[in-house]
Formats: C-alpha cells, sequence, structure tokens
C-alpha cells in the first residue's frame, strides 16, 4: 500500500505533538524539518517517534564528515531515516549511508525540490543524481509531484527504489504522482486544514484506490 507521511512544519513542540496524535491512525510516518526541530529542540524527535516512525528532513548537505555528524544526531535522537540532498555527490552520499547503517536507519536522497526553484538547476542532474544515490547505497528517493514528466523519469532509473513525493496541496502537487510514487508527502494540506484528521483520512482514501 502506498504511504502517506506527514510534513510536521509547524513550530510549537506541543502543537505538533497534538496534531501527530490526531492524525496517527492515517498517517504511516511523520517527517520532521528545521522549523519544528529549530524551535522545539531536537528532542521532539523522540516524542514523535512514540507515535510514528520519523524521517529526520534535514536535507543534509555538506562534507561527508560534517554530514555524517548530523546524521548520527538524527539517528541518536531516534529518526527512523534521514534526508539528504543528493547534488552532494558519492562521498558524502557514501558517508550518510553508512552512519545510517551503524542504526539500522534508512536515507533518502532529495533528486529535485518540487519547488519551482528545482527546476532552475536540480532538474537538470536529477538522474545523474538517481544512479549516484543508488551506488552509494541510499534506500530511496526524494522526488517531484509538482512535475509529473521528472517524476516519471526519475521513476524508470530508480529501479526498486523507494520514491516520496512532496507537494501535493499546498505547492499544488498532482495526485497523479502516486502512480509513480512510494509514498507522499504532505504538510500544511493537513497540519494547516481546519481539521488535520479528517484531511488525512481523506488522502488515506485516495492512496487506497
Ligand atoms: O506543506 P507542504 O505539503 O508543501 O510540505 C512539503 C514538505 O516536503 C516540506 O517539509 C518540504 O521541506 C519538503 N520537501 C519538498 N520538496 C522536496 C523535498 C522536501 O517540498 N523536493
Amino acid at each position: 500500500m502506498k504511504q502517506l507521511i506527514l510534513a510536521l512544519d509547524v513550530m510549537d513542540g506541543e502543537k505538533a505533538m497534538e496534531i501527530a496524535k490526531k492524525v496517527a491512525e492515517h498517517v504511516d510516518r511523520i517527517k520532521v524539518n528545521y522549523p519544528l526541530v529549530l524551535s522545539a529542540g531536537v528532542g521532539i524527535m523522540k516524542r514523535l517517534s512514540e507515535i510514528k516512525p520519523v524521517i529526520a528532513d534535514f536535507k543534509i548537505a555538506d562534507v561527508p564528515y560534517t554530514s555524517s555528524l548530523i546524521a548520527r544526531i538524527a539517528f541518536e535522537n531516534s529518526a527512523e531515516s534521514v534526508i539528504v540532498h543528493g547534488f552532494v555527490g558519492s562521498d558524502t552520499l557514501r558517508e550518510v549511508c553508512r552512519v545510517a547503517e551503524e542504526f539500522g536507519g534508512k536515507v533518502y536522497a532529495v533528486t529535485e525540490l518540487s519547488s519551482p526553484g528545482g527546476e532552475e538547476f536540480m532538474s537538470a542532474v536529477s538522474l545523474k543524481i538517481v544512479e549516484k544515490a543508488k551506488e552509494a547505497g541510499c534506500h530511496g528517493l526524494i522526488a517531484p509531484s509538482t512535475r509529473i514528466e521528472r517524476l516519471r523519469e526519475i521513476r524508470k532509473a530508480a529501479g526498486d527504489m523507494e520514491i516520496l513525493c512532496p507537494g501535493i496541496g499546498a505547492q499544488k502537487g498532482s495526485i497523479e504522482a502516486v502512480k509513480y510514487a512510494d509514498g507522499i508527502i504532505v504538510g500544511r494540506g493537513i497540519y494547516a486544514s481546519g481539521n488535520p484528521a479528517e484531511e488525512a483520512r481523506k488522502l488515506r482514501r485516495v492512496l487506497k484506490i
């Protein structure tokens, strides 16, 4: 079954916990990003991981050593997986995968951002990123639901790597993405709605079709 992942980009730890509990029965995993972790502290990941597995979307993009430290902090704080930028190249990708392996965790590499700017530089190299991420041992990829033609190409190149797609909802990505992806990542469409549990339930129903 296709996964539904909540991108919990709120900036208050208690609010994050409240939303996570409300939507828990409809989502498979929770993705945290800088807005929440820099506001609430890294300990929020452990609390959330008691509700659902946590993906640490730190979009790691540094030299291998610094990247390995960031990945280690994420896994030591209960992350189930981390997201790394793919454009950093093989050495950083390999190093992050090595740390993940120590913890039995997973690594997802960003191919191209789902926002319009993702097309300016990243679309030109995203298929190469797929190749490098695969060689480095990444478990999966992050690819845009906002550019279905790119997603289709990425799917072809990815083989059996898992693909997660952000962009549905606030960024106007297409639900058609579920044809090519293993899961969708939705943030504002759920947490910024009047009724997060109901929005998550509706999306879950769409994923079952
Ligand atoms: O609120 P929204 O549904 O747009 O949230 C999307 C989430 O996915 C954000 O946390 C954003 O950082 C993340 N993301 C993205 N595009 C990528 C990779 C991650 O929108 N290519």
